[in-house]
Formats: C-alpha cells, structure tokens, sequence
C-alpha cells in the first residue's frame, strides 16, 4: 500500500517533463492464450507453451533496456493443477528445460530470477532447479524478474494471515497493532513495490487470481494478442500507453496537475 509519502513522490515523477517517458518501476504480466495460438495453427496446447518461451526472452530483454526494476510473470497458476495431467507434465518440463537454458543469458544481463508462489507441490528436482537458479543470479542488480509458480493471490494473502495469527498466538503482535502494512509485509515478496502496470494478454478480461492484493492500484492493460505473438514492439505498445496515463490514487485530477505545477515550476 502507498502512503501518503509515495503518492506524493508519483506525483513528483510526473511532473517532471524531462523525463522522456514515465518508466513503470513494476511491470505484472499474465501470459494467457498458449492453447488457442497453438489451436488457431492445428497444434497441441503444448506447443503454444513452447512457442511462448520466445515472448518471454523479448519481454525480459525489453524490460532490461528500458530499465524496468521488476518483471513479475505469471507462468502457472494454483488453479492449472486442474488441467489434462499430459498439459501439466509438459508445463513442468519446460520449466526445467526452459531454466537450464536461460539462466546463464539473465547471468549476462543482470537479471535476477526469484520464483515465487507455493513451491511445496512442485517435485523436489524442480525445487531444488528454482533453488539453484535463485542462487546463480542472486548477485545480480539489474532486472529483478519474479516467475509465479503455483501462484494465488488468494494463497498469498491466506499465507499472510496464517503468519499474522502465528505471532498473535506467541505473544508478538497485539491484533489492535495489524494495519495493512502489517499484511503486505507477510506477502510473497514485501521488498518489491505494487505492480505499476498489470498486462495481460489473450483477451480476456480478468485477473484470474494473479496478484490480488499488490494490484490494487495497478494500470490495467488487456492486449489481444495471444501471448506467443507478444513480442518487443507490443510490450513497447503497452509501455506507450501506460506512460500516458494519469494515475489519482484518489486524488482529483486538478490536486496532480496543481502539484506538478508546483514541482515543475
Ligand atoms: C497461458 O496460456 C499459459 C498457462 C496458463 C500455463 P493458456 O494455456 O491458458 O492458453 P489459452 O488461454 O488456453 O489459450
Ligand atoms: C492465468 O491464465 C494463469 C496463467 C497465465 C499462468 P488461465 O488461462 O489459467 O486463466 P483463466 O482460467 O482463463 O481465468
Ligand atoms: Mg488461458
């Protein structure tokens, strides 16, 4: 959650015209329509997922050039469990494929991979491949790229609450002391700011479970394009589009431009 404090250096950036393009410090992507582009061609489901390896390359490599600070990307959700076992076989493979490949490329640039989501489900051969891959980029200061895995928003904030009751239970925290920064310091990953802009591709309209509690003040922006076709000049598109958006956070319009006024001078 913003306080008062962040709204006011948002507010700042803004008005500062010379910045040639406000840059979202935090980018959330939900990956949708592997399965219809690979269907739309007369192929397995399976082979859109393959084909979507290549957006995520274009995406990542996009975000290190225009400076981005995190790329959270939504690869497989607490609900795709209930797919065709054969889907999420596949699914897995590619994750383990897919890290072995690409780790030594973020090594090259600066990125730094976290997985987040609840990786107790995953086979321990895999856990022990995220735990490896974390520890191979961990030094980087470049992108932070955060792949979920096993995600839920509904998970996470259920995580924070278990942990929130654990430390009433000890004696550690009075309930009258929970505020939200209480909650948001138990999610996944409370080091990294609230997404700035929220993509998703495929068309459809939704959030499906993804970041519930980090987006709540999110620019949204659905792009039709099924996700193996999202490539540079479509992340540039929605980077576009979301640097010409005037973002409130409750304000009225007249209290930003009276500030950014006040800050441009
Ligand atoms: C997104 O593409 C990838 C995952 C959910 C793993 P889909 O597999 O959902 O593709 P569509 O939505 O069926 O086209
Ligand atoms: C969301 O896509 C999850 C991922 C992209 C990993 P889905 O395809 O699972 O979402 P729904 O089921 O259409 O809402
Ligand atoms: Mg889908």
């Amino acid at each position: 959650m913003r306080d008062a404090l962040q709204v006011t250096s948002e507010i700042t950036a803004i008005g500062q015209g010379d910045r040639p393009k406000r840059v979202p410090e935090h980018v959330a992507i939900i990956m949708d329509g592997n399965g219809r582009w690979a269907n739309q061609r007369g192929l397995p489901r399976t082979a859109g997922h393959r084909a979507g390896a290549k957006s995520v390359r274009a995406v990542v490599e996009e975000s290190v050039r225009h400076g981005i600070g995190v790329l959270t990307l939504f690869a497989f959700s607490s609900e795709n469990w209930r797919r065709p076992q054969s889907e999420v076989t596949v699914l897995m493979e590619l994750f383990m494929s897919t890290l072995q490949v690409e780790v030594q490329r973020l090594v090259e640039h600066d990125v730094r991979l976290r997985v987040i989501g609840d990786l107790s489900a995953f086979s321990r051969r895999l856990q022990a491949q995220f735990r490896d891959a974390e520890a191979a980029t961990g030094q980087n200061r470049g992108l932070t790229l955060q792949v979920a895995a096993n995600y839920g928003g509904r998970w996470d904030v259920t995580q924070a609450v278990r942990a929130i009751a654990r430390d009433v239970a000890a004696g550690q925290l009075a309930p009258e002391a929970i505020d939200e920064a209480t909650v948001a310091a138990r999610l996944s990953f409370p080091d990294v700011p609230d997404p700035d802009l929220f993509i998703r591709t495929g068309g459809e309209k939704r959030i499906s479970n993804f970041l519930l509690w980090q987006s709540a003040y999110a620019e949204l922006y659905f792009s039709d394009l099924m996700w193996p076709e999202f490539d540079a000049d479509a992340f540039c598109a929605a980077l576009n589009d979301f640097a010409r958006r005037q973002r409130r956070f409750g304000l009225t319009s007249e209290q930003i431009a009276a500030s950014a006024n006040a800050v441009g001078g």
